[in-house]
């Protein structure tokens, strides 16, 4: 089986670089996928309070006769629960739901600007960490100010950013200043691929320069798109309910791109490429 890449974090922890996520995958269905995924070979499973199939999560981690501790479970805290005391008790439900002894990695799902008191929920993720209740704790949707305000304001610097990033959107200031500060970028929507806008044409997956790489690589438009993610120093998560793209979004680690075709696809980010909402305007 291959075996996928991990990524060190700035606590010397280490992460798959390459992980199963479950955003619409249906409660009914997801013990099933996160068995699979993880009979694959997939180590990393990205769920949330907010996907509603945390129950499912741990049911499949314990059906999959894969060992507890070679796996690396994420869930996060959903912006109705920002605020310190609703942190802790978000967290208690999440592990209740999952069922695990320990969560590997809780994030913030969003900063929910308008709520104002991400800064709160930080800080009791801090003390979830430091009661070991949690091995790592980090973020999604934070953008380069909203970063600086939670290291100001408590001195701890969140493990990743979970941050929409594809072909057409690679947030390249975003990570430069990541990578000055040790935080791991981990891609969501990987592929480009927007429930809101789901036609594929106006996707990556559909780029010609991109399908031209695959049909060279011998390889899918994804895989050649998710191999992007991986050559470029980035964690991401894939997601899929059909059994053959699981299988597929894994066939990762027998090619890579060549420095030329790097460069060309750095050359495909867009302006206008972001496709889900902006942290720094969201409303919710
Ligand atoms: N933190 C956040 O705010 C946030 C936001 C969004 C997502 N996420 C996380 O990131 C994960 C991935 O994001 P995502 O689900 O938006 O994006 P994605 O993996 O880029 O795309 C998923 C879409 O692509 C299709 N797909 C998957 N593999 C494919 C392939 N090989 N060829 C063609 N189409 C393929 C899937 O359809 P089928 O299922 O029908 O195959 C699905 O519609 C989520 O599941 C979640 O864990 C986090």
């Amino acid at each position: 089986m291959p075996t996928a890449h991990s990524l060190r974090l700035h606590d010397d922890t280490r992460i798959p670089a390459l992980g199963y996520g479950l955003w619409q995958v249906p409660i009914e269905t997801s013990a099933v996928l996160v068995s699979r995924a993880l009979r694959t070979g997939y180590r990393l499973i990205d769920t949330a309070e907010a996907y509603y199939n945390e129950e499912g999560v741990g049911e499949g981690i314990r059906d999959s006769g894969v060992a507890r501790e070679e796996i690396f479970v994420t869930t996060k805290v959903w912006n109705t629960h920002h605020g310190y005391t609703q942190t802790l008790h978000a967290f208690d439900a999440s592990q209740q739901r999952l069922g695990l002894d320990r969560i590997d990695l809780y994030l913030m799902h969003w900063p929910s600007r308008i709520r104002d008191a991400y800064v709160d929920t930080w800080r009791a993720m801090i003390r979830l960490r430091d009661e070991s209740r949690v091995g790592a704790i980090g973020v999604c949707n934070f953008s380069t100010g909203q970063l600086q305000r939670l290291i100001g304001e408590t001195g701890v610097k969140p493990v990743l950013n979970q941050i929409e990033l594809h072909p057409y959107f690679q947030q390249k200031a975003l990570r430069a200043f990541h990578h000055e500060q040790g935080i791991v970028t981990q891609s969501w929507s990987p592929l480009g691929l927007w429930w809101q806008n789901p036609e594929p044409a106006a996707s990556p997956l559909e780029h010609p320069r991109i399908r031209e790489l695959a049909k060279r690589h011998g390889k899918s438009p994804a895989q050649v798109i998710l191999r992007w993610h991986l050559d470029s120093g980035l964690a991401t998560i894939s997601k899929s309910v059909r059994p053959g793209r699981i299988e597929e979004n894994f066939q990762l680690f027998d090619f890579a791109l060549t420095p030329s075709e790097m460069k060309m696809l750095a050359g495909l980010d867009r302006r206008d490429g972001r496709l889900g909402p902006d942290p720094e305007t969201a409303d919710f």
